[in-house]
């Protein structure tokens, strides 16, 4: 996340609130950029505060203080605990309230949400569901993230839209052909596709043979000018965590040789029309070359920050708050990992709220 102490966005709660997958693990960030300062965040429309304990230990809590409602995400953390930056009431890890620095200082019998928070992959990924169900070992796998072997370029930013037109939009690079002057190759349009949905899981490949690659992947491997065989498996979470295996080589060299840049795109949602989305893509050379780093992060972020997400934003904006499948939108052969892909979501959401209906009776 780009850690700055800015606005809460505002939060409309007077109509219905999006539709989310609660059991799920969620990108709340990178790792390393929650310090010592707590962080306010919206996910799934609910406020969270992030912050880190006196051992380090990064926790999530209800991010609304239920006394004035003020963000406790914009207070500081004083012995370990999160002080309201409103009244100074304190909050532990687990969310309760523990200490009360007025009047005799009796401390209210409050608190707020605790969300179970792992830290790995460099990631900070909270889950805001269930607590007893929060299974680490569910977290997709970007071991490379953390993976000295690998450097990655990365950033985080809010991106206006709905969280599944951007993972739509990372299961059919297709786009890149009309969005990415710089990442324009045959082998998105014309180059064999395929797909396949593994359990909760949906892949989408392509496959292209012999040809040349786009102007800025030569750039980054030094390909100019020679043909290469391209292979590249996009692998999609519930509800938007995407790993994009982007691999070339000169002709002939089996996939397991081939120069792979690996990307990770975690989309999680804000509110119904906006989206955090956090993003790394890696190489396994040019290790600790800062230059190449520079080049390599201006140009994934222009293409991300400023060619995907203006486009996505606006159709977002045309879409009028009505639902995908109700506009009766064209699908093309490309979209068929997205369409897996909101079908999986769409089993997984109905099937959470199934239980939650029942469990309410
Ligand atoms: S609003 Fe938090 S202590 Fe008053
Ligand atoms: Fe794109």
């Amino acid at each position: 996340m780009n850690i700055e102490r800015g606005a809460i966005p505002r939060l409309d709660r007077s109509g219905a609130p999006g539709r989310y997958l609660r059991n799920a693990w969620y990108v709340a960030g990178w790792a390393d950029d929650l310090g010592e300062e707590p962080v306010a965040r919206i996910f799934l429309e609910e406020p969270v505060a992030l912050f880190r304990d006196e051992a380090g230990v990064a926790h999530a809590i209800g991010g609304r203080c239920p006394h004035r409602f003020a963000p406790l995400g914009h207070g500081k953390v004083i012995d370990g605990q999160l002080e309201c930056p409103y009244h100074g009431l304190r909050f532990d890890g687990v969310g309760k309230c523990v200490f009360n620095p007025h009047e005799k200082g009796v401390v209210p019998r409050v608190g707020v949400p605790a969300y179970p928070l792992v830290e790995l992959h460099n990631l900070l990924w909270i889950w805001m569901g269930e607590v007893s169900a929060a299974d680490p070992a569910l977290i997709p796998d970007f071991g490379w993230l953390a993976d000295p072997k690998w450097e990655p370029v990365r950033g985080a930013t809010i991106a206006e839209g709905h969280y599944e037109l951007y993972s739509d939009n990372i299961l059919d690079i297709s786009h890149s052909n009309f969005v990415h002057p710089a990442l324009k190759a045959d082998a998105w349009t014309i180059g064999k596709r395929s797909f396949r949905t593994d359990g909760d899981t949906v892949w989408t490949e392509y496959d292209h043979l012999d040809d040349y690659l786009s102007d800025g992947i030569n750039a980054i491997l030094g390909t100019a000018g020679k043909k290469q065989d391209f292979w590249c498996g996009i692998r999609w979470n519930a509800p938007a965590v995407l790993l994009l295996d982007y691999r070339a080589a000169d002709p002939g060299t089996p996939r397991e040789d081939m120069t792979i840049l690996p990307s990770l795109h975690a989309f999680t949602p804000e509110t119904k029309d906006t989206t955090h989305y956090i993003w790394a893509v890696a190489r396994d050379f040019a290790l600790g070359n800062q230059e190449f780093n520079a080049a390599m992060k201006g140009a994934l972020e222009h293409a991300f920050e400023h060619e995907d997400m203006p486009v996505i934003r606006d159709a977002h904006r045309l879409m009028g708050g009505q639902e995908f499948w109700s506009l009766k939108p064209i699908v093309l052969t490309g979209d068929s990992g997205g369409v897996r892909a909101r079908r999986v979501l769409e089993r997984l959401i109905s099937a959470e709220e199934e239980l939650m209906r029942a469990a309410a009776e």
